[in-house]
Order: structure tokens, then C-alpha cells, then sequence
């Protein structure tokens, strides 16, 4: 593939119908009002040249370029400024306008260094393509231009330049940090011939900049540039494909040279992201050529033993000889194997086809189950479908925002770019977490209100919420009536209208106070369309899937549910969460939510693959573990996924690996897992294979190969064939596409999806389902453990915007570890007075299971009597901390709040 660039019209699209009829250099065209000339003459193939303008970002009119002579007016009217009027009549060529353009040029080009042929960005800038668009032929003010270029570069970001010498002060950066990713880092300093862009703080890796990278897409010339585009020069071809960190599901072009990524580039057209991204997924890719990736399969006897470097023939037969072995010696259920949310669908699918079909039993379970298991047991029960309800647009037309356990702008953060430029049109914003988030205060944007609950508090918070629509008879019966079930509603009317739910009652166990529960109750209930976005601090506590049930339960009660705008949606975590639950991970489901005692699914399945398959729900990971420990599990395939640092208390898993025969590890580096495995096969990363990711507003999406595999590393889908094949149970796909062939004859929610169904924005699958609604009267229970005396401190673990999951790829990625080098433990001044700590200080944080040593960050952003432990790390075993404690229906763990104190060093 050439590189692709897509069709720049210059100003944003306007909604509604297309009803005005113009005519542009003789052609007709007709647009929706309120249309910009210039957009419209874009329509019909006519591009106006302009450089402060361009699509993505409001119309600004400064660099006078564009200018358009139309019928009947004075002067030369900027065409991006300007609307379309019906009957309009306009020229974009003329020899006059040619005059004032060259004329605009020359002003430009006369303080511009004129380095084009040695420029990084030579090709690939529009100031030099404008000079060639208007015929530039001379300059008449000469080259010597005063003003910039003497200006010393910026190279203090990991990942891009400010050259300050080639800025024509379009401010296109400094509104595209405002308008698409809502930031205001940047400004223009200064007036006329001395403006300039400035970060906040001198440079930008002082400011507020989060390194996004939205400024650099929209600087049309060399000034804002990727540093690997100066190293490497500028690309030649493209790849669509999506990225591979959190569930947003942002779309790509992996934009190369020969064989080597030069930069990502998000794609206006992603059905996700619309052309944003966040700094991971423009940047973070880094990994996928890291030297510590291991190349070629290896295996060993015994843990102890050093690995020794094996071609793959003798890796898979090594392999299925193992596994078969410990089955004959220990039963068919001695063996399992734990998808990873980070692959693609279609290698989700075929570890489960090979532990169900080739394995012969049904012990699969996902790491998603120590992340949103809750939101699939709690969505089912309530709604009918394990999936959130909404895509990403629906929030344009949300009146009423409630952000609960989650930090969208440090985990999501293309779609808190989203959510806060609707907040900025007016949307209120009620936030409920202990910790005052960014999105609770940041530029132009305060929360209504934000319930600073106490931790593990959660469904006391929302059953007082819903008490108060209740009581105060703030239910949409109408909805009620007719889309949910009217037993179902009425006892659970009965129940949460008991006093001892009321806000005034519950205050003292969530720290809430009444008056300020009531008011956002009446906000949500009453103030248009009202929507819930939640997160890991719901899901990942012990009453995670109560939590979602609970918060289902006030939508339908309010009527929120249904349509744009509304929903419970639960952001997701990894890439394919959504993906790799649909793909039948659990242990009790086939792909699609079907019960493995299903009779009629059973029998499809087995006609399928050609043999019998069990119809007993396999064991969950905490049984896998256990078993091991006991001796009855024996072997493990874990498809990329570190538990031995991501499951909580390490001890106890690693105990359990340590008892295993057998684990057999596929992944990309050798992990903390790997030290207990027996044989590790080199899997791929998301670049060098193909594929799709189920995103977390169910948006099925393209994986591209964009680079060959490096070294003898495999695509994992092709591993788990040969595996699979040598086991006995043959896997002849060729390609992913069958794969997905096979997918959509068999889950009846993938029907009819192929891959070139799949080319331009992807598909969303279809949540509806036709049954009515049930509610479900949920009790509250406190945290498995209180703060005492020894313990005084509830410690809350949490992510980093800069880094993903455990750090596996984002640390070996160019430059994050410059951005924010270390992890830390944010706590309440007092609390830091108190225990003698210092800003930046050594610490360790104890809990009654270990303890860890970090630095101490001293943050008002924090309530008094809870500290945040950012996790991110791998040297970090924060895993050590935590309680082992579980969501009795999810079986997910308690890992959202533990007890603990904060020692100096
Ligand atoms: S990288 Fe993003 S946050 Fe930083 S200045 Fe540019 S647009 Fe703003
Ligand atoms: S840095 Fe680029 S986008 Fe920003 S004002 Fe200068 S030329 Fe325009
Ligand atoms: S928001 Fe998520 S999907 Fe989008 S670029 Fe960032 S990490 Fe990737
Ligand atoms: S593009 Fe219209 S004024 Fe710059």
C-alpha cells in the first residue's frame, strides 16, 4: 500500500441535511447549512489552499490565504470563514485572487528557512506545497526574516521537536490541544510579528502537555515534528490497523518505510477515535522491536534448568507430548489454559477451541476475569447482554455525565478528550470517587459535584441514589411499564425505599453528605439524557458485580436507557476485553454467552469441530491455582498474560506456578510468569500480524500486518494451530480471515461479519436482545478488611496515563520512562505529617500481606485516611499487597481497596 492521505476538506463537517444549493467555479454543490465555502468546494474536488485551516479543528481565518471571490460582495472573503448561502455564486481562481495569494506567500516564506531539501519534513509539509500551489516565483522582501530563525529548538518531549524557526503561527497546535484534546497547554505569546507558541511552563516537557501528540498532526509544517521521522525520514507507505493498548479501539495508520515503523498516525476515519489518540498508541510502539523480545521458542525439563533454544517443530512436539503425558497420568482435567485480552479475536478463539476440543475440557478462563467480569455477570443479569450499552457518540448528546470508579483522562484518554468537550458545551458532570480526579477540575471544566465517597463504598452510594429517586418519585414510569419486568420493579421499589437506604442514613458509612447525594440523585433523574461511565473502581472490588447491578438498576429506573445520550457503559481496559469475553474465554460458556450445558449449543459445536465435548463448566483461574497447590491441576497454557504480576496475591500465585508439571508461556518477553514456565513460543505483536479487536463499545475493528514477525517469532494463532494439530485435534486455518469465517457461523452475535465487511470503520454488534429488563435489589457489605490501629489507611492501587497494565510494553517503549520515571504513593498532606513523610521520599507501604517500597507523593487530590498506589511498574509487587478476597459471583478479586500504613525509609 502507497502512503494514504486523507482528503483534507479543511473545516469540520456541520449536521443535518444537505439543503443549500451553491455554485463553486461553475459546479453545483449542495451542503448542510451552516457549511463553510471552502468545505463545500472540497466536496466537489476543488481545494481552496489554505494553511491555517484544516478539518479536524473550528474554522480561524487567520493566514488570509484561502480568500474567494463571490458574486455580488466586496473584497475577498476568507472561504473557511465564510458560509454557504443558497445561490451563492463562487471563484477560487481568478488572477486577482492568484495576486493576494502570492503576495500572503511571499510574507511567509520571507521569514521561513529556506532548508527545504535537507527539512525532515521535505514532502510532507503544506507550507511548501501551498508555495507550489500558488506559483511562488519571488520573494520580494527578501529571505532575511527577522523574527524566528534564530529561535533554539524544544527538544525536551521524548517523542517530538518544537523548531520555532519554521512556525507560520497558524495556532493550529494550540487549538488543536484545545479542541480535540482539551488540554491548554499551549499558547500564542506575544503580538503580530513577535507571536509565538509557547507551553505553559517554557518548555513542553515542563507544561501541562500530556505528549498526546495532536499538536504535531496538526502543524502543517517542519516546527512540530516526530523525532522519528528526523531519524528515519519521512514515510512512503501506510497500514490501517488499531491499536493495542486500552479498549477506546483507536484506529491507525502504521505509516513505514521498507519494513520499519516510522510513526502512528491516528486515522480520521476510525469509527472510535475520529483521528485523536493519546500518547500509547501514537508513540508507545517501541516495544515491538525491543531487544529483550525473545525470538525463537525455548524449552526446559525443569525451572531450574536454563532454557535451551529450540526450532518450532521440536517446541510444539515437546509441548504436546507434555501435556498429553500429564493427561494420561493425571485425568483429562489436569490441564487448562488463560486467554489474554490483549490478543485478537481470533486467537482468543482458538485457545478455547483447543482447550475445549483438543484438551477435552473446559478449563479456559480469561485474565478479564481481574478486571470486568463483574460488568459481564451484572449486565447479563440486569439487561440481558454482557456489554455496555452505548458507542462513543452517543456522549455529544449526554445532558448529565456521571463518571463513577473510573479516571477516563488517565485511562481512556481519547474518549475523555470526548467527554470533556461535551462538559465544555454545557453537560453536567456529577463524578463519584474518593479521589478528586482530573476530570473533576481541569481547564473549563468543574464537576457539578463530586461524591468523595469513602473506598468500598460504592453500592451504598448508588442505593441511596436510587432511594432518592424512589422517594421523591423521580421514576420514568412509562419506561418502567414498558420496557422492564413490573414484578421485578416493584419489589425492588419496596426494597430501596426502606429509610435505612437514605442518604441521611448511609452518610456516615460513604462519607457522602446527604444534601449533596440528594441533589446529584435529582440532577441525574431529571436533567435530560443522563449517562454512567464506570471503571476498574467499580468492577475490580468484591461487590463489583452488585455495583453493576446496582447501577443498571438506576438507569431503568430513570429511563436512561435505550437511546443516544444515555446508558450504563462500562470503560474497559485492555484492547479486546470485550473481544476476548465474546470469544468464550470462561469456563461455563461457549463464544457468544452460551452455557456449556446448553444441549442445542453443545451439539453445534461439536458438529463443528468433529468431536465430544464436555458438558461441565471447567475450572476458574483462583480453582486452577488452587488445584495446583492441592496437585490436581498439573499444566498451564497462559496465552499472553503475566499473572504472576498481574493476579492478585503473588505469593499464592506463584506458589500455584511453582507446583505446575507444566506451563507453557506465549508471549513477547520473558515475563515474571516465565520463570515458572517449561516452555515459552514467541508469539507477535499487534503490528507484525492480522487480525480484529472487539473494542469496549463493541466495535469489531482490523488488526493489519504492517511489519513482517521479527526473528523466528510466529503470529500466535498459527502456534496454537500446530499445537492444537499435534494434540490430535487438527486447526488448518490459513489465515485469521477463516478463522472469523468460522466465528460468525457459530456466535450468533459475530453473524455475517467478515474482514472485507470490516474495512472502513469497522462493525458494532447488536447488544439488543428483546427481553425486558430486571431489576435486582442489591445489599451493601463493607470491605472484606476495616483500617485499625496498626493499618490506619485505606490504599487504593491505580494505573498511569503515561503506562499500560504491569509496564510489560509501555516501559520498553521509546521514551515513557522519561516522562514518568517512577512509580509512587500519593497520600493526604495530614496523613504525611503525621507518619513524617516527605514529598518525593523514600516509603514503604505496608499492608498485613508484605509490604513495597516506592516514593511518596504528598497531593490534596486525595481524601484524608486513603492513599493511591500506582501500580504500573513490574519491579513493583504491589500484587503483594492486596487481600485475597473475591466478588462471590464473579469470582473477581478484591483489588481495588486494601488497608496499610506508609513508612519513612
Ligand atoms: S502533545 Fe497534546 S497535550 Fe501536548 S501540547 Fe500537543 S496537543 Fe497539547
Ligand atoms: S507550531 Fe505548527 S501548528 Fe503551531 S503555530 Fe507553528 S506552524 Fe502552526
Ligand atoms: S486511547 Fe486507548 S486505544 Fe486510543 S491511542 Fe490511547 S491507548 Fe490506544
Ligand atoms: S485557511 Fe482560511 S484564513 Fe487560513
Amino acid at each position: 500500500m502507497t502512503l494514504l492521505r486523507e482528503h483534507d476538506l479543511g473545516t469540520p463537517a456541520q449536521k443535518g441535511p444537505a439543503t443549500v444549493d451553491l455554485e463553486i467555479d461553475g459546479l453545483a454543490v449542495t451542503v448542510p447549512e451552516g457549511t463553510s465555502v471552502m468545505r463545500a468546494a472540497g466536496l466537489v474536488g476543488i481545494d481552496v489552499p489554505r494553511l491555517c485551516a484544516t478539518d479536524s479543528l473550528a474554522a480561524f481565518g487567520s493566514c488570509r490565504l484561502c480568500l474567494v471571490e463571490i458574486n455580488g460582495r466586496r473584497g475577498a472573503p476568507a472561504s473557511c470563514t465564510t458560509p454557504v448561502e443558497a445561490g451563492m455564486k463562487v471563484s477560487t481562481q481568478t488572477p486577482r485572487l492568484e495576486k493576494l495569494r502570492r503576495g500572503v506567500m511571499e510574507l511567509y516564506i520571507s521569514d521561513h528557512p529556506l532548508d527545504c531539501l535537507t527539512c525532515a519534513a521535505n514532502g510532507d509539509c503544506e507550507l511548501q506545497d501551498m508555495a507550489g500551489v500558488v506559483g511562488l516565483r519571488e520573494v520580494r522582501y527578501g529571505y532575511a526574516g527577522e523574527n524566528h530563525l534564530d529561535t533554539t529548538k524544544d527538544e525536551s518531549n521524548p517523542y517530538f521537536t518544537f523548531d520555532g524557526s519554521k512556525c507560520i503561527v497558524c495556532s493550529r497546535c494550540v487549538r488543536a490541544c484545545e479542541e480535540i484534546q482539551g488540554t491548554f497547554a499551549l499558547t500564542i505569546a506575544g503580538r503580530g510579528f513577535a507571536s509565538k507558541v509557547a507551553p505553559g511552563a517554557g518548555n513542553f516537557l515542563g507544561s501541562e502537555c500530556v505528549s498526546c501528540g495532536a499538536c504535531v498532526q496538526a502543524c502543517p509544517t517542519a516546527t512540530l515534528e516526530e523525532k522519528t521521522v528526523i531519524s528515519l525520514g519521512v514515510p512512503r507507505r501506510s497500514v490501517i490497523t488499531t491499536c493495542a493498548y486500552c479498549g477506546v479501539g483507536c484506529s491507525f495508520k502504521a505509516e513505514l518505510r521498507g519494513d520499519e515503523v516510522v510513526r502512528m498516525v491516528p486515522y480520521k476515519d476510525g469509527g472510535a477515535n475520529e483521528g485523536h489518540s493519546c500518547v500509547k498508541g501514537r508513540f508507545a510502539w517501541g516495544y515491538t522491536t525491543h531487544k529483550e523480545r525473545v525470538l525463537t521458542p525455548m524449552v526446559r525439563d525443569a525451572i531450574t534448568d536454563p532454557w535451551r533454544v529450540v526450532d518450532w517443530e521440536e517446541a510444539i512436539s515437546y509441548t504436546a507430548g507434555r501435556l498429553r503425558s500429564i493427561q494420561a497420568r493425571h485425568g483429562v482435567g489436569a490441564i487448562g489454559g488463560i486467554t489474554s485480552s490483549r490478543c485478537t479475536n481470533e486467537e482468543v478463539f482458538v485457545v478455547q477451541k483447543m482447550v475445549r476440543a483438543a484438551f477435552g475440557n473446559n478449563n479456559v478462563d480469561t485474565c478479564a476475569r481481574v478486571c470486568h467480569s463483574p460488568t459481564g455477570f451484572g449486565l447479563k443479569q440486569t439487561f440481558g447482554t454482557s456489554a455496555g450499552t452505548q458507542d462513543f457518540k452517543s456522549v455529544d448528546t449526554c445532558d448529565v455525565m456521571v463518571v463513577i470508579g473510573a479516571n477516563p483522562t488517565e485511562a481512556h484518554p481519547v474518549f475523555a478528550s470526548r467527554m470533556k468537550r461535551r462538559i465544555r458545551q454545557g453537560a453536567k458532570l456529577i463524578v463519584i470517587d474518593p479521589r478528586r480526579t482530573e476530570i473533576v477540575r481541569s481547564p473549563h471544566i468543574e464537576a457539578d459535584h463530586h461524591l468523595q465517597l469513602q473506598p468500598g463504598t460504592n453500592v451504598a452510594v448508588v442505593n441511596a441514589i436510587a432511594h432518592v429517586v424512589v422517594a421523591e418519585d423521580l421514576v420514568d414510569h412509562e419506561f418502567v411499564a414498558e420496557r422492564c419486568e413490573p414484578d421485578d420493579f416493584n419489589k425492588w421499589a419496596a426494597f430501596i425505599s426502606a429509610p435505612e437506604y437514605s442518604p441521611e442514613a448511609t452518610e456516615e458509612i460513604t462519607g457522602v453528605p446527604a444534601a449533596d447525594l440528594r441533589a446529584a440523585a435529582r440532577l441525574y433523574a431529571t436533567g435530560g439524557n443522563a449517562a454512567i461511565y464506570y471503571g476498574l473502581g467499580v468492577t475490580e472490588h468484591s461487590q463489583g458485580s452488585t455495583m453493576v447491578m446496582g447501577m443498571a438498576n438506576l438507569a431503568m429506573a430513570t429511563g436512561n436507557i435505550g437511546r443516544q445520550g444515555v446508558g450504563v457503559n462500562p470503560l474497559r481496559g485492555q484492547n479486546n476485553v470485550q473481544g476476548s469475553c465474546d470469544m468464550g474465554s470462561f469456563p461455563h460458556e461457549f463464544p457468544g454467552y452460551r452455557h456449556v450445558s446448553d444441549d442445542t449449543v453443545r451439539h453445534l459445536f461439536e458438529e463443528t469441530w468433529g468431536r465430544s465435548l464436555d458438558s461441565e463448566p471447567g475450572l476458574r483461574i483462583p480453582n486452577m491455582f488452587d488445584g495446583a497447590i492441592e496437585g490436581t491441576f498439573k499444566a498451564l497454557y497462559v496465552q499472553g498474560e503475566d499473572i504472576a504480576q498481574s493476579d492478585p496475591n503473588t505469593h499464592h500465585v506463584k506458589a500455584a506456578l511453582a507446583s505446575l508439571e507444566l506451563c507453557i508461556v506465549q508471549d513477547l518477553f520473558l515475563n515474571e510468569t516465565a520463570k515458572f514456565a517449561h516452555v515459552f513460543l514467541p508469539g507477535t505483536s499487534f503490528l507484525e500480524k492480522d487480525g480484529t479487536f472487539t473494542s469496549m463499545e463493541r466495535r469489531i475493528q482490523r488488526v493489519r500486518k504492517a511489519i513482517s514477525p521479527v526473528g523466528d517469532s510466529r503470529p500466535d494463532w498459527k502456534i496454537l494451530c500446530d499445537l492444537s494439530t499435534k494434540m490430535g485435534c487438527p486447526m488448518g486455518y490459513q489465515k485469521p480471515a477463516e478463522i472469523m469465517e468460522e466465528i460468525a457461523s457459530l456466535v450468533p452475535i459475530y453473524a455475517g461479519v467478515n474482514y472485507p465487511g470490516l474495512e472502513k470503520e469497522g462493525i458494532r454488534w447488536s447488544s439488543t436482545n428483546g427481553r425486558k429488563r430486571r431489576f435486582f435489589p442489591i445489599e451493601y457489605k463493607g470491605p472484606i478488611e476495616q483500617p485499625d490501629d496498626r493499618y490506619p489507611l485505606w490504599i487504593i492501587p491505580r494505573g498511569f496515563h503515561y503506562h499500560y497494565g504491569i509496564g510489560t510494553t509501555t516501559k520498553r517503549a521509546q521514551g515513557l520512562a522519561k516522562v514518568f520515571p517512577d512509580s509512587c504513593v500519593e497520600v493526604h498532606p495530614e496523613d504525611a505529617t503525621k507518619a513524617g513523610l516527605e514529598d518525593g521520599g523514600k516509603v514503604k507501604v505496608v499492608s498485613p500481606r508484605g509490604e513495597v517500597e516506592t516514593i511518596c507523593k504528598i497531593s490534596g487530590a486525595v481524601p484524608k485516611g486513603v492513599a493511591y498506589f500506582a501500580t504500573t511498574f513490574f519491579p513493583v509487587f504491589v500484587n503483594n499487597l492486596l487481600v485475597s478476597g473475591f466478588d462471590a459471583t464473579s469470582q473477581h478479586p478484591e483489588y481495588k481497596v486494601f488497608i496499610g500504613r506508609i513508612e519513612k525509609r
